[in-house]
């Protein structure tokens, strides 16, 4: 037992002492003994990073938890981590956090058949009918939970409640067409992601593990299709699925779990999209007023959107308030495992050596997203951003240098967001409908957004520390020329 203390306190120490050598980004272990900096890093990553940045300028290695990750913050450089699939690996720590969220192991499953299998289903032909159904399941939802209610009586809630409820439980209805536990499910899972950036740190207390134990297993039980214990089957997207995990040679049980894990992928985004999307608007009258007189345009020309919303139709204004609210909220941290040392061509011609096991990482929230040498006032909601007269702005630069990342709320490369076309009509239809359908307004005219929970800097979407109070009511008429 001493010895065994004895050798891993060397080990502590040899691992410790690492030192920077030459051609490698500059090493800031943090003072704490293998921890580094992981508590500055899971406390906020943003402001930590954005301090490295500051110090060590777009590339440099930290320790967190005895690991050493090499964060990359110029986008014109992530080319040459993002297409390196050799040295680098992306299934290693996916696989790992899998297991530490979801209880989870896929490792049969081939990465790239399982993109496939999603592609199928989300994009193309697939996409349109998911996408059909999805409108249908916003369309009743809005009205069946106004039922009841006298159409002139406002309503209160949170923004972010309203959205994210309404998403969710349109998005479960579509893909896993089970309407008698919607409800449960919602609930549940809010729970279960209240939890998730805690599991995915493995920073849970004893308490919290408990809970996330129970609101998994309730979650698997809730998901289970009733084909799976006999019931008749159908032919649903959730089928499909389980038939692709049996073929993957996936026993039931891990079937079973992971549909937890389809359920988080598909609908832990959206819904925060759309809140502080709506945030946004309400929060800037000049915004609202664009994006209503886009709407009122659109429904002048074509009179039979009304049950054809807006995907099919140009919306550059909708399309700038989106981009700039992905551009303020959106802050994944794409990870890569080095699995063989890697020299990287950085695009201003300087070189690193980056070594086997650490890991690399891009945070482009940081930059290109909150750069102010990319984009002016960086903090600011500007909704027309994305927009030249009527059209999408794509140029952006940085040091005379016209960018391809200038933005990058979606990920990019071979790993790009399978479900990008998808979540955007879907947020695009529950604007439109929200606008076209209620009276919405902020209950107190001069409330500000709340701020960032941040300890979910990494992890998708941002959400909110408190919410935003909003006032409601069904429109007299439900007609967009009268929004
Ligand atoms: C606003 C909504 C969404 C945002 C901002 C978003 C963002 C992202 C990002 C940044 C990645 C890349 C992660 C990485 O490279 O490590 C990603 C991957 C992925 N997303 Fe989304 N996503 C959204 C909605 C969805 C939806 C609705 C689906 C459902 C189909 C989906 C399915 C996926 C899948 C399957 C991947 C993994 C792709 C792969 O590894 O090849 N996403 N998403």
């Amino acid at each position: 037992m001493l010895w065994t203390i004895f050798l891993l306190l060397i080990l502590v120490f040899l691992y410790s002492t690492r030192t920077r050598q030459k051609n490698e980004p500059p090493l800031d272990k943090g003072f704490i003994p293998w921890l580094g900096h992981a508590l500055e890093f899971g406390k906020d990553a943003a402001k930590f990073l954005a301090r490295m940045k500051d110090k060590h300028g777009d590339i440099f290695t930290v320790r967190v938890a005895g690991k050493f990750v090499t964060v990359l913050l110029d986008p014109s450089s992530f080319d040459a981590v993002m297409n390196d699939t050799v040295c680098l690996d992306f299934t290693r720590n996916r696989n790992q956090l899998r297991q530490r969220i979801f209880s989870l192991q896929l490792q049969s499953i081939k990465p790239t058949a399982e993109r496939k299998w999603m592609e199928l289903h989300f994009q193309g032909l697939g996409l349109s009918k998911l996408s059909g159904s999805m409108n249908s399941h916003l369309q009743n939802l809005l009205l069946s939970d106004q039922q009841g209610c006298i159409p002139s009586e406002w309503r209160q809630d949170g923004l972010f409640s309203l959205c994210y409820s309404l998403l969710f439980r349109a998005g479960y209805l579509t893909l896993f067409e089970k309407p008698d536990n919607v409800t449960a499910v919602y609930n549940e899972f809010r729970k279960f992601d209240d939890l998730l950036t805690k599991l995915a740190r493995s920073s849970v207390k004893r308490e919290e593990r408990k809970m996330a134990n129970i609101s998994r297993e309730r979650l698997w039980e809730l998901l289970s299709p009733n084909w799976l214990s006999g019931g008749s089957e159908s032919n649903c997207w959730q089928q499909s699925y389980r038939h692709f995990l049996k073929e993957e040679g996936v026993d039931a049980e891990m079937q079973k779990r992971a549909l937890l894990l389809q359920l988080w992928t598909t609908q832990c985004n959206a819904g925060p999209t759309a809140f502080w999307l709506l945030g946004f608007l309400l929060t800037h009258p000049e915004a609202m007023e664009a994006v209503k007189s886009e709407i009122r345009g659109l429904t002048l020309r074509d009179t039979s959107l009304q049950h054809n919303p807006p995907e099919a139709h140009s919306t550059p204004v909708l399309d700038s308030v989106l981009s700039e609210t992905l551009r303020l909220t959106a802050a994944v941290m794409i990870r890569r495992e080095v699995v063989q040392n890697k020299i990287l061509h950085m695009a201003n011609g300087q070189e690193y050596h980056l070594r086997q096991g650490d890991i690399v990482c891009l945070f482009p929230f940081l930059s290109p997203q909150m750069d102010p040498q990319i984009h002016q006032e960086p903090q600011i909601f500007q909704y027309d951003r994305f927009l030249n007269d009527m059209t999408v702005k794509d140029k952006f630069y940085k040091d005379g240098k016209r960018l391809k990342y200038y933005t990058m709320p979606w990920g990019a490369g071979t790993n790009i967001c399978v479900g990008k076309e998808f979540a955007v009509t879907a947020i695009k239809q529950f604007v439109y409908l929200l606008l076209t359908h209620l009276d919405l307004e902020m209950c107190d005219p001069e409330a500000k957004m709340p701020p960032v929970n941040p300890s979910r800097y990494g992890f998708g979407m941002l959400q909110p520390d408190g919410d935003l109070q909003v006032r409601y009511r069904l429109k007299r008429t439900q007609h967009a020329n009268r929004i």
